[in-house]
């Protein structure tokens, strides 16, 4: 019988408190809520449960993927293991009418907050949240009143850590001055570079940690979205300029350079989009998210590929030259951008 030795996943910290997770976590979001249908719960249950088993010790979730029903499957996958895993999860959103399964609206006021937080802890199967981001800022909630409401849940022991999301540097100084934030959820990735002009400086400063979501362009960078793909009629992507069918085919050659530089290094698109992003700062922790066990095991090996100088130069070089077309969101989501 042959043993296959397998490396564990190096670890990273997150904050000044130092909230250690594996350099690379596992967003959770795409099981239930933004891709198209839901993963039938029990794929998901073991995709979640194969990722722990590879030695994926951070789990990110949300009250709004589903709405309510990513939270369900990602604490009854993690229960058996709940001690060895930090799970995240984010507050912030309400049902804009009584269409319960349309959560557009914002909704961060304290009193809120300390309710939401124990359907999140009952979803979760916990009776601590390791992190608890606010998703997007509510601009009728003052910030302090938002990190005082989670100080407070902290002191109650019923969260361990406070992050953001999509925050600007303002807003990350005033909530930091009332509660340390652990971490800053954002996009980020080859293709959206934009928090390297103040978000990361301002965080590398405060001492807190970066999660980049969509680190892999939404699937764009992986190569296995093209001119012709079609998305389910569910998928969020439909709305998203970039991924208009234009784009897509303007965008082609961001992938096409990828493929073959990752090639000269024995390795995938999507390996090579993850390992630049670990690559920028040891403090970043991308959450790649999938629904198939074979893309999760081709994506954590990219905690092993290493970039050198002159590969990360090369990189730079290449996408200098590169106008990347269509924007990241919908007009009324970058809105919601607090910045
Ligand atoms: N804070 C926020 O506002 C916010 C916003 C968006 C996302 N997030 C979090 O960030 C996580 C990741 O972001 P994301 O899901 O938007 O984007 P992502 O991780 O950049 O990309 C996910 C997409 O890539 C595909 N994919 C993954 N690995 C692949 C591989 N090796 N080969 C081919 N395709 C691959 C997935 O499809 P398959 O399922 O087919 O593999 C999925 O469509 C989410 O799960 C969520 O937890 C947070």
């Amino acid at each position: 019988m042959q043993i296959m030795m397998v490396a564990p996943i190096k670890k990273r910290k997150l904050g000044k408190n130092g909230l250690e997770v594996s350099a690379l976590g596992l967003g959770c979001m795409g099981l239930n809520f933004g891709y198209g249908p839901a993963t039938d719960k029990k794929e998901a249950i073991a995709l979640i449960r194969k990722a722990h088993d590879m030695g994926v010790t951070f789990f990110d979730t949300a009250e709004i993927y589903g709405p309510l029903t990513n939270e369900e499957v990602v604490g009854e996958a993690l229960s058996p293991f709940r001690k060895e895993v930090v799970i995240a999860t984010k507050f912030g959103f309400k049902p804009a009418s009584k269409d319960e399964t349309h959560w557009s609206a914002l909704e961060s006021r304290p009193e809120h907050i300390k309710t939401v937080v124990e359907g999140s802890l009952k979803r979760l199967k916990t009776d601590v949240i390791d992190l608890y981001y606010q998703h997007r800022v509510d601009p009728q909630v003052p910030i302090e009143e938002v990190a005082g409401a989670v100080k407070d849940l902290i002191q109650a022991g019923k969260v361990k850590h406070f992050g953001l999301s999509e925050a600007g540097v303002q807003t990350i100084r005033r909530a930091h001055a009332v509660q340390p934030v652990t971490a800053l959820q954002s996009e980020y990735s080859m293709w959206w570079r934009e928090p390297e002009a103040e978000i990361l400086p301002t965080l590398e400063e405060l001492g807190i940690g970066f999660v980049p979501f969509s680190p892999l362009g939404k699937g764009f960078l992986t190569g296995a979205i093209h001119q012709d793909t079609k998305f389910d009629k569910t998928d969020f992507r439909n709305v998203v300029p970039r991924f208009a069918e234009e784009n897509r085919k303007a965008n082609q050659g961001i992938v096409d350079w990828l493929t073959a530089f990752a090639r000269k290094k024995n390795s995938t698109a999507a390996q090579v989009a993850l390992s630049w992003v670990l690559a920028q700062k040891p403090w970043i922790v991308p959450i790649p998210g999938t629904t198939k066990i074979h893309c999760l095991e081709e994506n954590l090996q990219a905690a092993d590929l290493i970039l050198t100088k002159e590969d990360l130069h090369e990189i730079e070089q290449a996408f200098a030259g590169i106008q990347v077309q269509g924007a990241r969101y919908p007009q009324h989501l970058m809105e919601r951008v607090g910045r």
